[in-house]
C-alpha cells in the first residue's frame, strides 16, 4: 500500500517539475533597453520615466533601473526617496523585491545607487547569487529601461553594450550632437550588436527635429559603415517639462495633452508596434552576465 502511495507521490512530483519547466520554457524574456547620451542634461531621465509610463498605459509591464548618478535622478523627478538600493542587495541586507519601488501607474523602479559601482567588484559566488535573484524578474516585465549616466565612461558603456536596444538622446545643439556621434562611434567600435536608435529632444519645431536626426544619420552613414542608426523621432521643446520637474511629477501625467506628451505617446506606439515580433530578447540574466563580464575584462 505504502509503495503505491510512494509511486503516486513520485508521479505527482515529476508532473510538478515537468509543469514548472514547461512554464519556464514558455516564459518570455524581458527586453533590455538602455537610454543614454553623449552630453549630460539632454533629457534622458525625463524621457525614461515618461516613455516608460506611456508603455505602461499601453498595457506593458515596465521596470526602470536607475543607473544614473547625476543630480536629477529618477527618484528626484518622481519625488520618491528610496531608502535602499542595489548596494543593499549586493551586501545581503535586502532582497531585490524589497528595494524595488512602485511609481505612478504601477511602473517599477530599481534604485541603482552606489550598488551599480559595486557590480564590478562581485566575487564569483556573489555574481551567481545576484544573477539568480534577477532571474526571478525574468518575464515578469516586458521591458527593463535603463537610465544610464551620460558620456563614454566604461561603466556607462557597459550598460549599453549588453542591451537589446540603445536609445541615444541628443538635443539639436551642436555640442550635444557631436557628443552623440562620439558615443555612437564608440559603441560601434566596441562591436555593439543590438539596435541603435536616435531621439532628438527639445526640438523647436518638427522640421528642426527631422533635420537634426537626418544630419546625424548622414554623418553616421558616411563614416560608420557597420552602423544602422534608426531615427525614433523627436520631442518638442516644451515648458511643461520643467514645470512637471518642479512639481516632481511626470509630464505625461500632469500634462497629458501637451506637445511633449503627444510626442512621447506616438513614439511609444511606434516602438511597441516594431517590437511586436522581435526575435528573442537578451533576457535579464544574460544581460547582467554580459555586463559583469565586460566590467571584469
Ligand atoms: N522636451 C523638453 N522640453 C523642455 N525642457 C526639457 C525637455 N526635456 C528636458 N528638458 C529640461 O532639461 C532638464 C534635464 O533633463 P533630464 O534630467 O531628463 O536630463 P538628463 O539627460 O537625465 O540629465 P543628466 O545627464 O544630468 O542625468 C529638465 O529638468 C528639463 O528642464
Ligand atoms: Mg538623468
Amino acid at each position: 500500500m505504502s509503495t503505491q502511495l510512494d509511486r503516486l507521490r513520485a508521479l505527482v512530483k515529476n508532473l510538478k517539475s515537468e509543469v514548472e519547466s514547461d512554464l519556464q520554457g514558455i516564459k518570455k524574456r524581458t527586453q533590455v533597453i538602455s537610454i543614454t547620451s553623449g552630453k549630460g542634461g539632454v533629457g534622458k531621465t525625463n524621457f525614461t520615466i515618461n516613455f516608460g509610463l506611456a508603455l505602461v498605459e499601453m498595457g506593458k509591464k515596465v521596470i526602470i533601473l536607475d543607473a544614473d548618478f547625476g543630480l536629477a535622478n529618477i527618484d528626484v523627478v518622481l519625488g520618491i526617496t528610496p531608502s535602499y538600493n542595489l548596494y543593499h542587495v549586493l551586501n545581503e541586507e535586502k532582497e531585490l523585491a524589497e528595494i524595488i519601488i512602485e511609481g505612478p501607474e504601477g511602473i517599477k523602479i530599481i534604485p541603482g545607487g552606489s550598488g551599480v559601482f559595486e557590480l564590478a567588484e562581485l566575487k564569483e559566488w556573489q555574481l551567481e547569487r545576484f544573477l539568480l535573484k534577477l532571474t526571478s524578474l525574468e518575464g515578469e516585465y516586458d521591458y527593463l529601461l535603463i537610465d544610464t549616466g551620460a558620456g563614454l565612461s566604461r561603466s556607462v558603456l557597459n550598460f549599453s553594450l549588453a542591451a537589446d536596444e540603445v536609445l541615444v538622446i541628443t538635443t539639436p545643439e551642436p555640442t550635444a550632437l557631436t557628443d552623440a556621434y562620439g558615443l555612437i562611434k564608440t559603441l560601434v567600435m566596441q562591436k555593439y550588436q543590438g539596435k541603435l536608435k536616435l531621439i532628438v529632444n527639445r526640438a523647436l519645431s518638427p522640421e528642426e527635429g527631422r533635420l537634426t536626426a537626418n544630419k546625424l544619420k548622414l554623418v553616421v552613414d558616411k563614416f560608420l559603415k557597420d552602423c544602422n542608426l534608426e531615427s525614433m523621432g523627436w520631442i518638442l521643446d516644451d515648458k511643461v517639462v520643467s514645470q512637471a520637474v518642479k512639481k516632481q511629477e511626470p509630464f505625461l501625467l500632469s500634462f497629458p495633452y501637451s506637445k511633449a506628451s503627444t510626442n512621447i505617446y506616438s513614439m511609444a506606439a511606434e516602438f511597441t508596434k516594431q517590437n511586436f515580433r522581435l526575435p528573442q530578447a537578451v533576457g535579464l540574466k544574460n544581460y547582467f552576465h554580459k555586463i559583469l563580464t565586460a566590467f571584469r575584462s
